[in-house]
């Protein structure tokens, strides 16, 4: 391949998708860390949350957005979802011709490494009932034990703009006083929503004791996207779409990342 015809394939786009606001958590980290990348967001807020959602119905929203992006001639998709990473991946991760970048399975080592003997999940239930995040750390090493607590709630705690309220600070408590038993050295965020709740969590515990594994994540991706990265020097595009609920999104979302345009509303279904 020709000089030319190399750079008009990196500076293709990358796409990401989420339920919702979650993802914003990573592809904010991400646009500092790679400014010059042009990049998609999918919000899918019509089956929002993914939370309660079955495998099927994961892996079909994880195939409905993976071939809009094919349509849009993406080089890479990263599943800013830990649910649909935990779901959908496995199934759907031969099916395309573009490298996808799974959120659990890309931290997964990183975490194992960490020098850690007992570590904490908090997860959405589809998450914690498929022990990806157990599994997948215990493939690097069997001796760490992981411990997954599902919340169900902290979605709609996020997406319903109730962060530091009463039923936050609650729910919040609640969760914790199930997990401190345990005595983890560290409780992993397993789901990108809930770095959003981190000024709540550390009304109870300390701030030091959390793992956000988006920066760990947007490393792993930068790292592997190695010689496929853009090499043009100018600030890269970036365009939103969502399933539904625009504005909400754009609002929700601010804490993580500004969205100027309202998103374009696409269903796939
Ligand atoms: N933000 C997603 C995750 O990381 C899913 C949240 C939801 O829609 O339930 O798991």
């Amino acid at each position: 391949m020709n000089t030319l015809s190399q750079n008009n394939m990196n500076s293709r786009p990358i796409g990401f998708f989420d339920s919702g606001v979650g993802g914003l958590s990573v592809y904010s980290k991400f646009r500092k860390a790679l400014p010059n990348e042009n990049t998609l967001y999918f919000g899918d807020l019509l089956h929002l949350p993914y939370g309660n959602k079955s495998k099927e119905e994961l892996i079909g929203y994880a195939r409905n957005i993976l071939n809009f992006y094919k349509k849009l001639d993406v080089k890479a998709v990263i599943i800013a979802c830990n649910t649909s990473s935990a779901q959908a991946y496995n199934t759907i991760k031969n099916e395309y011709d573009f490298k996808i970048y799974p959120i659990i399975q890309s931290c997964a080592k990183v975490i194992s490494e960490m020098n850690l003997t007992k570590i904490g999940v908090f997860a959405t239930s589809a998450t914690v009932k498929s022990l990806a995040y157990t599994k997948e750390i215990q493939k690097f090493n069997p001796q760490i034990l992981v411990n997954e607590i599902a919340c169900p709630d902290w979605v709609e705690i996020v997406e319903g703009g109730l962060l530091s309220s009463d039923i936050s600070f609650k729910s919040v408590k609640k969760h914790l006083d199930e997990m401190v038993p345990f005595n983890p050295d560290k409780i992993i965020l397993g789901c990108t929503h809930y770095p959003y709740l981190l000024d709540d969590l550390t009304k109870f515990y300390p701030k030091d004791k959390f793992i956000d594994p988006s920066g760990i994540f947007v490393d792993f991706i930068k790292s592997d996207l190695g010689f496929k990265l853009n090499q043009n020097d100018t600030i890269g595009d970036e365009k939103f779409f969502v399933s539904a609920d625009a504005e909400k999104f754009i609002n929700n979302g601010k804490i993580f990342y500004e969205v100027k345009n309202l998103p374009k509303i696409i269903n796939l279904d």
